[in-house]
C-alpha cells in the first residue's frame, strides 16, 4: 500500500513518524510524500493544547471527502490524540478507519493489511510502559539532521500537561543501541544529530546518566554536531553544563522551558524549581559557554495567574533575553490537575498576556540577531536558499538559519562565514 503520513506537534512526533515509516516499509508498504497517491492517510497527532487537536480534526474531516472518489482509501490517527481519545475519535470523524496509540506502532502493518480485508473500524491503544521500539531504525526524512530517540514517556506530571498521560512512564533506551544509532546515521551523512526525549536530563540506563551519554556520543568520529531536546531545569546538572562546554561536538544551543517567572505559579505547575534557580542555571550556562543560544517555552494565563505574577514572567524574560521563546496561551487539558483549578483566567486576559510576551520576545530576538553581525560562524549548508538561486542556506551551531552567496557544491559541507546582516530571524553572511 502507498501510505502518506502527516505529522503534528513536537520533535518526538516527527521521530515517531520516521519510526512508523520504517515499520511500514519493513512490511512492504510504501511511504509516499504525495497525498494524492495514498491508499492510506495517517495523521500523527498532538494533544498538548486544544488548538492542536482542533486543527487535526479539521484536517481529517477535510480529507474524508477523498473517500467519495476513492472508496478504498483508509484514514487513521496515531500519536497523542489517538492515545488520549481512543475510540472516541471515531465519533468526531465519520469514516475514520483506525486509531493506534503511541505504544502500539508495531501492530500498524497488520492493522492496515486487515482493514483492506475487513473494513471494520480498528483501535489499538493499550499502554505499554516498557515499549522503546528497540531494534527498529527510523527512516529519516531530513537530509542532514537526524533525530535519535534516547527515551520515551515522562514522569514529571507538570500540572498543565497531558504528555505523562498520553506517553506513559519514562524509560531510557540502552546506551549501546543509542551510540550505535548515532554512529549509523552520522555515517550515512546526517552530521547534525539531535537526541530526543521529554526530559533528556533524567536519562539513566544501567547507571549511565545523560552527561555520560553525551561524553560517549562526543567520541563518535562520524558525527559533527550533537544537540538535545528537551531539558528540564530541575534536572539540568552542573555535570551536563560542564560536558556541554567541554565536548567539541555538543552545540552551544539549549532549549530550556521556563514556563513562568513566578514562584507560586511554578509551584502550582509542579515544576520543581524556582525563578531564582532558573536564572542561576542560565547564568551558569552563559558563563560556561558565552556564545550559547537559549530558547524557552512560556505559558501565559495559567490558572490563578495574577497581573503581578504575569509581570514577573515578563520581567524575567526581559532580564534573561532568550534567543527565542515559544509562547502559549494556557489550554486546559481534561484529566490534568490544572484543568480542575477553579480560578481559570478568562480567555481574553490569557490572550492579552500572550500578546505582550510575543511582542517582547520579537524585540529581543531582533536585537539578539543584530548582535551577531561581525561574528564568524561555521554553517552546515543544507540547501539552496528559497529566495535566491545564487545563495545557500544552513544552520550555525547555535541553530540560527544563515544565508550566504554560494552554489550547490557547498550543500552538506561546513563553511566558515562572517555575519554581515540580520534580517528578522535569518542571518546573512559572506564566505571567508
Ligand atoms: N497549555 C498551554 N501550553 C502547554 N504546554 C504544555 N501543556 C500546555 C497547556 N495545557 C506547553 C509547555 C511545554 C510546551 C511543549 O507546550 O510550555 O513546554
Ligand atoms: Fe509535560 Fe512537564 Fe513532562 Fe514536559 S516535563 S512533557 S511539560 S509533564
Amino acid at each position: 500500500m502507498n501510505i502518506f503520513i502527516e505529522t503534528y506537534g513536537c520533535q518526538m512526533n516527527v521521530a515517531d513518524s520516521e519510526l512508523v515509516s520504517s515499520i511500514l516499509n519493513d512490511h512492504d508498504h510504501n511511504i509516499v510524500d504525495d497525498i494524492d497517491r495514498a491508499d492510506v492517510i495517517i495523521f500523527n497527532t498532538c494533544s498538548v493544547r486544544q488548538h492542536a487537536e482542533d486543527r487535526v480534526i479539521g484536517r481529517i474531516n477535510n480529507e474524508m471527502s477523498r473517500k467519495q472518489t476513492k472508496k478504498q482509501l483508509k484514514i487513521g490517527v496515531i500519536g497523542c490524540m489517538a492515545q488520549r481519545l481512543g475510540e472516541n475519535l471515531k465519533d468526531k470523524n465519520n469514516g475514520l478507519d483506525f486509531v493506534v496509540g503511541v505504544d502500539q506502532y508495531k501492530k500498524l502493518p497488520e492493522i492496515i493489511t486487515n482493514l483492506f480485508e475487513n473494513p471494520d473500524f480498528s483501535s489499538e491503544t493499550i499502554v505499554n510502559n516498557k515499549e522503546v521500539y528497540e531494534g527498529l531504525y527510523p527512516l529519516h526524512t531530513g537530509k542532514f539532521n537526524a533525530f535519535v530517540t534516547i527515551m520515551r514517556g515522562c514522569n514529571n506530571f507538570c500540572s498543565y500537561c497531558i504528555v505523562p498521560y498520553t506517553r506513559g512512564r519514562e524509560r531510557s533506551r540502552p546506551v549501546d543501541a543509542i551510540i550505535k544509532e548515532i554512529h549509523n546515521v552520522s555515517s550515512k551523512g546526517f552530521k547534525d544529530v539531535t537526541l530526543l526525549g521529554q526530559n533528556v536530563n533524567s536519562y539513566n540506563y544501567e547507571n549511565v546518566n545523560f552527561a555520560e551519554l553525551l561524553r560517549k556520543a562526543n567520541k563518535i568520529e562520524t558525527v559533527n554536531r550533537i544537540r538535545f531536546v528537551t531539558s528540564h531545569p530541575k534536572d539540568l546538572s552542573d555535570e551536563v553544563i560542564e560536558v556541554m562546554a567541554n565536548s567539541e561536538k555538543v552545540c552551544e544551543h539549549l532549549h530550556l522551558a521556563m514556563q513562568s517567572g513566578d514562584n507560586e505559579i511554578l509551584k502550582r505547575m509542579n515544576r520543581g524549581y524556582t525563578a531564582e534557580h532558573f536564572y542561576n542555571i542560565v547564568q551558569k550556562l552563559r558563563q560556561a559557554m558565552p556564545q550559547i543560544a537559549i530558547t524557552t517555552d512560556i505559558i501565559a494565563g495559567f490558572p490563578g495567574e495574577t497581573e503581578e505574577q504575569f509581570q514577573r514572567t515578563f520581567d524575567l524574560m526581559n532580564k534573561i533575553k532568550f534567543d527565542y521563546a515559544f509562547t502559549f496561551k494556557y489550554s486546559p487539558r481534561t484529566g490534568t490537575k490544572a484543568a480542575e483549578y477553579t480560578d481559570q483566567v478568562p480567555e481574553e486576559i490569557r490572550l492579552k498576556r500572550l500578546q505582550k510576551l510575543i511582542d517582547l520576545q520579537q524585540e529581543i530576538t531582533l536585537q539578539k540577531y543584530q548582535d551577531q553581525i561581525g561574528m564568524t560562524k561555521k554553517i552546515y549548508v543544507e540547501k539552496i536558499s528559497k529566495k535566491s538561486k545564487l545563495e545557500v542556506a544552513g544552520k550555525s551551531r547555535d541553530f540560527k538559519i544563515t544565508v550566504f552567496p554560494g552554489d550547490k557544491s557547498l550543500i552538506g559541507k561546513f563553511v566558515k562565514v562572517k555575519i554581515v546582516d540580520a534580517m528578522g530571524w535569518t542571518l546573512r553572511g559572506e564566505m571567508i
